[in-house]
């Protein structure tokens, strides 16, 4: 189904309602009990996460952008010249425009997104900065398979651009899955630009998900408000707490919505029965190393073309090719 975003062609796939519902059930069903990530993203989880990725503690969009300040043309110049632009999450697109600057002779640009308002947002901008260059927005679920749009203009090759260690969110059996299929996506002669979330010493990481102003907090407890909102639940939003905690052995960060008070949560007819401490993980944020991602995505079919990183070794982005 296409939409108008402001003049700029929107192909909106967003997922329904229901999916948030099935999966809420699967998830409160399951032990431990999950929520999945995915929902953060409506129009105030949007917001909100805008705000964490400008907070003091949260490092990781302030690192990657230093890195693609510093790299960009480097990094535009080993993607090549006339290329197709496939942005996964590519939010706000500020981080996109400083490829999309320096990019030669680009094709297209796609971004794809599950939050609407951020895409057709950042679309209609992007549109206004760089009105001969064909932007073709997708809203749907990047991890689901979909089907995106042709441009009008053939072009040498597909990139692929996926920042903000959207990846670390993924499990890593996941990760590879969905690694594989934008291995195909980018076909012969194709690459990967992602972002990449390091190890790094516990402190830092649970500071930057415990942030001191509460954001954080807001952000992870809006999944439960919107599952009031969206689907007719009851939380009680008072006896719910945010904690994210670092699982070193899992190298991920988890983040907890833990209840204060014995409880029944009423979810489409079913109840679900919480003691005191109990945790719900809304979210799992996996931290690599430049040697361990490399062998994921060379097992989904990549080759490591270049890596980038900061200073302290915070962050990489990674340039993966397909032969
Ligand atoms: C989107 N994603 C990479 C963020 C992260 O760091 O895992 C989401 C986030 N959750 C809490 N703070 C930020």
């Amino acid at each position: 189904m296409k939409d108008a975003a402001g003049g700029v062609p929107l192909l909106d796939l967003e997922p329904a309602t229901s999916d948030f519902l099935e999966q809420a059930i699967a998830g409160l069903s399951s032990s431990p009990r999950t929520l999945p990530s995915k929902f953060f993203y409506d129009e105030r989880g949007s917001d909100l996460f805008q705000r964490i990725s400008e907070l003091p503690e949260y490092y990781v969009t302030r690192t990657e952008t230093e890195i693609l300040r510093q790299h960009g043309p480097e990094i535009a110049e080993s993607i090549g010249d006339n290329a197709e632009l496939v942005g996964f999450g590519t939010g706000a697109g500020m981080k996109t425009r400083m490829l999309l600057n320096h990019l030669r002779n680009l094709i297209a640009y796609v971004p794809v997104d599950i939050s609407k308002q951020r895409l057709t947002e950042s679309a209609e901008a992007l549109s206004r900065e760089m009105p001969s260059l064909e932007i073709l927005p997708v809203c749907a679920d990047y991890l689901q398979p979909i089907e995106l749009p042709t441009p009008s203009r053939k072009p040498d090759h597909v990139a692929v651009y996926f920042p903000g260690s959207t990846i670390g969110n993924l499990k890593p059996e996941v990760a590879q899955h969905f690694l594989k299929r934008v291995c195909r996506l980018c076909g012969k002669s194709g690459g990967l630009i992602i972002g990449v979330d390091l190890q790094k010493p516990t402190e830092i990481l649970e500071a930057a998900y415990n942030d001191s102003a509460g954001v954080t907090a807001e952000f992870n407890l809006n999944m439960l408000a919107r599952a009031n909102r969206e689907l007719d639940a009851d939380f009680d939003l008072s006896t719910w707490r945010h904690r994210a905690i670092f699982n070193q052995e899992a190298s991920r960060i988890e983040m907890h919505v833990i209840s204060e008070t014995e409880q029944t949560v009423h979810l489409d007819g079913k109840e679900f029965h919480f003691v005191p401490g109990e945790r719900i993980i809304t979210e799992v944020s996996y931290k690599h190393t430049v040697e361990g991602f490399t062998t994921l995505a060379s097992a989904a079919g990549f080759q490591l073309a270049r890596v980038w990183t900061d200073p302290q070794k915070f962050f990489a982005v990674f340039h993966f090719t397909t032969l």
